[in-house]
């Protein structure tokens, strides 16, 4: 019985592994950039903490979506945590309602802080990084950005996404 769930789990089972991951309870953040006029914002779950020493994160973004190549080209990103008053800012950020790239950031105010990337007013935490390393793997590139300026806003209830639905915690 053992050895049949252990074969079970090593099958390399694109289905399995997306359910799997839909039990994972993950912080919704909008990770931005900007080159030039041109502003980019995706809603994530895939990104936490590398370093405190010096302050560094990561990002891992879809590079099988072209219009992601801008993060990799301006080598700066902000990620900005949602809370979860933000869960209409979080949807039209997922890319599911089609709307323009202005159209998604009108939903919300914008600012920057030191690198350009857009920073979002309310956040409850912006991390303004700089790219010190991009690493591809399989579908994502992984950004690592040191941060270059930080900043906390109200401490409220985070969004959080599992069961592959938005969730408060
Ligand atoms: C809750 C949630 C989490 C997501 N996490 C990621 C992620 O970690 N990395 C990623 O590349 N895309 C992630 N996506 C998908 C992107 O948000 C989506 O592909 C993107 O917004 C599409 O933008 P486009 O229509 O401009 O191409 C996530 C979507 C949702 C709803």
């Amino acid at each position: 019985m053992l050895k049949r769930n252990l074969a079970e789990l090593s099958v390399a089972d694109g289905k399995l592994y997306r359910d799997a991951m839909a039990r994972y309870a993950g912080h919704v953040q909008l990770v931005t950039t900007a080159l030039g006029d041109t502003r980019r914002g995706v809603a994530v779950t895939a990104a936490c903490s590398v370093s405190d020493n010096p302050p560094t994160i990561l990002v891992c973004l879809n590079h099988n979506n072209e219009k992601n190549d801008i993060f990799f080209e301006s080598g700066i990103f902000a990620l900005n945590s949602l809370a979860a008053r933000h869960q209409p800012l979080s949807h039209a950020f997922s890319g599911l309602e089609k709307l323009t790239m202005e159209a998604r950031f009108a939903h919300g105010n914008w600012d920057t802080l030191v690198t350009g990337a857009p920073a979002l007013v309310d956040a409850v935490a912006t991390y303004d990084c700089r790219i010190v390393k991009l690493v591809p793997h399989a579908t994502h590139t992984i950004m690592i950005g040191e941060v270059a300026a930080l900043r906390l806003g109200a401490q409220d209830p985070a969004l959080v996404y599992m069961d592959r639905s938005y969730r408060t915690l």
